[in-house]
């Protein structure tokens, strides 16, 4: 049974994993570089002027719309210690900036452990020897979001009122409720239902709750859907961040083993997967073998080596589960 769930979620985990590299585009409509909450961002900018930075004393800071985050200095292209962060600017502990910038032109600025209120827009600021008047150098945005979870759908078949006494077989429609349910996310993302592959429900027929979660920004969404469609009829739900730019779809496939229909469209990750399966096998078995071998050998040396023995064969066997207990997380984590 274990094994067969984990078998049965991998592929899911899977789709979702080459969805998210396939569909994060890096093109947000606005040019926003995207942050994810939790992770670090670069905001881009490069010097193309005339000026020669390594021999100049240089000032540059970071400012948001709000605030100043960042700042620091340079003279004749080094950098100045005496003009460290100040206190002031509460987060210039999450801003770090190349100190040899005036070298590689890069005053790009990377800001770490992104939250949601740093979605807004940033400008450098520079100047030269000493001058009194700064100028922009670059303006750019800063878009965030995060990653939800692949979409779980749960068929609630009709009820056993609802069931019709004719024996009018698989065709006879009755109303089915779908839940839709995806976690961790932000922002709000849109949630699509389509019926049959094409059809998008009536109006009315979805309820749509976003629960936000406790002490993050993050929401989980449910949504439900309640329609009378013919029992083989496919039903997906759709969750769409337009931030990330990223759109996870599960279809539910009634009447059919549940799973089948996932992997069948996911044979080439399931080929892929079914690669690194067998190599850690193999991996194992290698292992194994080589254990069986060393401990025949212990056991047939005197008792005196014994002790020294013992510490190595404990090696092998954390080795050992460390191979185990990282397959075992695979499916969780994600799913
Ligand atoms: C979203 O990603 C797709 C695929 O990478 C890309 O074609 C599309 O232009 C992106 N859309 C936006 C708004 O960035
Ligand atoms: C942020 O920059 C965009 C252009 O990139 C601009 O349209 C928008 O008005 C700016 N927002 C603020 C608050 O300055
Ligand atoms: C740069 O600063 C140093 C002192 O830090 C000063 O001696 C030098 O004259 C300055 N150079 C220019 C071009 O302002
Ligand atoms: C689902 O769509 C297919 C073709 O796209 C059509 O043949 C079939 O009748 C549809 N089923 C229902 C229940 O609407
Ligand atoms: C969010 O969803 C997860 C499961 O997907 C659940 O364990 C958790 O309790 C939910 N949190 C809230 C606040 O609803």
């Amino acid at each position: 049974m274990s094994s067969c769930h984990f078998l049965a979620m991998t592929p899911r985990w899977f789709i979702a994993l080459l969805l998210g590299l396939v569909r994060q585009g890096s093109s947000q409509d606005d040019d926003c570089t995207v942050g994810v909450i939790g992770e670090s961002a670069v905001l881009p900018c490069t010097y193309d002027g005339r000026r020669n930075l390594p021999s100049s004393n240089i000032s540059v800071q970071w400012r948001s719309e709000t605030e100043e985050m960042f700042r620091r200095t340079w003279s004749q292209g080094l950098d100045d210690t005496t003009n460290m962060p100040d206190s002031n600017m509460p987060d210039s502990s999450r801003a770090r900036m190349s100190t040899l910038a005036p070298q590689t032109r890069d005053f790009s600025m990377t800001l770490s452990d992104i939250v949601p209120p740093d979605s807004k827009n940033y400008s450098l600021h520079v100047s030269f020897d000493g001058e009194e008047t700064s100028s922009v150098l670059c303006t750019t945005c800063l878009r965030v979001g995060a990653h939800f979870s692949f979409p779980v759908i749960q068929r609630d078949g009709p009820s056993l009122e609802d069931e019709p006494s004719l024996e009018d077989g698989p065709s006879l429609e009755s109303e089915t409720r779908f839940v839709c349910h995806t976690r961790g996310g932000y922002p709000q993302p849109t949630l699509h239902w389509l019926i049959n592959a094409t059809d998008s429900p009536a109006l009315g027929a979805v309820r749509t709750y976003s629960e936000p979660l406790p002490d993050s920004e993050l929401y989980n969404i449910t949504s439900i859907l309640t329609v009378s469609i013919a029992k083989h009829t496919p039903v997906a739900c759709a969750v769409e961040n337009h931030v990330l730019n990223e759109t996870f779809s599960t279809t539910n496939w009634p009447e059919e083993d549940q799973f089948s229909p996932v992997v069948a469209r996911a044979s080439e990750a399931m080929w892929f997967f079914s690669t690194v399966l067998i190599v850690i096998v193999g991996l194992l078995v290698a292992l194994g073998t080589i254990f069986q071998v060393k401990w025949d050998r212990e056991r047939r040396r005197p008792r005196l080596h014994r002790e020294d023995s013992d510490s190595e064969d404990t090696d092998i066997i954390t080795v050992d589960l460390e191979h185990l207990e990282h397959l075992d997380s695979l499916p969780e984590t994600d799913v």
